[in-house]
């Protein structure tokens, strides 16, 4: 647990540990990079799936790490499939909490980014029977020993305080790799905490097939295996210089007011050296609020730095304030429209529930013929 008293999400979990050697680490970034390139070249064989535990409002470095990313990916023609992972909630706390206010919220935010929910399918996956029943299956063909050996879901135990693992967290990669499979994507936008969990839904679509085969006349396997896409973005810090974490309380959230950032921003930690230099290492707040504003502008954050020089932090601050409060200010404008009418939120959710369970319950047939267990005609 952390001083709060609370346990951690795994997005605050990635600097705790590194999940993932540096080899390996290598390998995915070459292959996330092939990727790539084959969807800029032709979008329309992929399909992705990620998704959010609805644990609280989304902000800056999430949007920087990775939601931008899956709006560029929407708007390439990647269909967009996002699952609000509701059961992961309880995999490392007692109660869910406020549970449809944070859904709401995620979903109000997806739009507010620039999702487009009449290409996305969004749903929180608790309320899609046949997805959750592909774990069963699935648990046959992992070990337990595997399980316990996955980094993340170490990391996430050493965080959760003195909790015994729960049956939860320790099958949560074998779930996840149902979020995953159950819509065969072939595309999974992750950070790199997330990879050991990839890696298990892929071991699993090729075991799958390995053992149970196919349904008569297909000629592939049931499930593709799914390929990692890692953020290029650098990670922002928040605005006392430490990891941007809901926890910490220093972040910029997404559904914050104009003045509600301009007051934090005022309020950011900087140093005592008077000009403006770009040196992430040796002078990390004053870095990132250069950072943010060139990711906000586009811009290199070099360039942004010169110019503002011995402008100084109170420049700085203000440069950063208006170049974050314009970007987010389309985003504001749609959230407003979505918030004034809460029939938007409802009408994504139940026709991304609705397309999700048929997706799901033609998968599972799919497994049950693999599995013989069809048993009417
Ligand atoms: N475990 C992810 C997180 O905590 C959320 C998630 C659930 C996810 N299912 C997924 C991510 C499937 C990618 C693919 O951030």
């Amino acid at each position: 647990m952390d001083r709060k008293g609370r346990v951690m999400h795994s997005d605050e979990i990635a600097d705790l540990e590194s999940t993932v050697d540096d080899a390996s680490l290598r390998r995915s970034e070459k292959l996330s990079d092939e990727l790539k390139a084959k969807i800029r070249d032709d979008a329309s064989p992929f399909r992705m799936l990620t998704g959010d535990r609805p644990t609280g409002r989304l902000h800056l470095g999430h949007y920087f790490g990775s939601l931008k990313n899956r709006v560029e990916l929407q708007q390439a023609g990647v269909d967009t499939w996002l699952v609000i992972a509701d059961y992961q909630v309880i995999t490392d706390r007692d109660a869910v909490g406020e549970i449809r206010d944070r859904v709401y919220g995620l979903v109000t935010d997806y739009l507010a980014i620039g999702i487009d929910p009449a290409k996305a399918v969004i749903f929180p996956h608790s309320q899609i029977p046949a997805l959750n029943e592909l774990v069963l299956p699935f648990l046959s063909i992992v070990t337990d020993s595997e399980l316990r050996r996955n980094p993340t879901v170490k990391a996430e135990l050493d965080a959760s305080g003195n909790r015994p693992m729960s049956g939860l967290l320790l099958s949560y990669p074998v779930h996840q790799a149902a979020d995953i499979l159950f819509c065969k994507a072939n595309v999974v936008p992750v950070g790199k905490d997330q990879l050991p969990h990839l890696e298990q839904a892929r071991v699993i679509a090729q075991r799958f097939d390995k053992r149970y085969g196919r349904p008569k006349g297909l000629d592939r396997p049931i499930f593709p295996r799914p390929m990692g896409l890692l953020s290029e973005a650098p990670a922002v810090l928040g605005l006392d210089g430490q990891k941007m974490s809901k926890s910490r309380g220093n972040t910029i959230e997404l559904g914050m007011t104009a003045d509600e950032t301009a007051k934090l921003l005022k309020r950011a930690v900087t140093d005592s050296e008077r000009h403006i230099t770009f040196e992430p290492e040796r002078r990390p707040e004053v870095s990132n609020l250069v950072q943010l504003t060139a990711l906000a502008t586009d811009r290199d954050p070099y360039d942004v730095a010169d110019d503002i020089g011995a402008g100084g932090a109170g420049v700085l601050k203000n440069t950063a304030t208006e170049a974050i409060n314009e970007m987010l200010s389309p985003m504001r404008a749609r959230r407003e429209e979505v918030e004034n009418d809460p029939t938007i939120v409802e009408h994504v959710l139940r026709d991304g529930i609705k397309r999700a369970n048929a997706q799901a319950e033609q998968t599972l047939q799919e497994v049950h013929e693999a599995l013989d267990m069809v048993y009417l005609p």
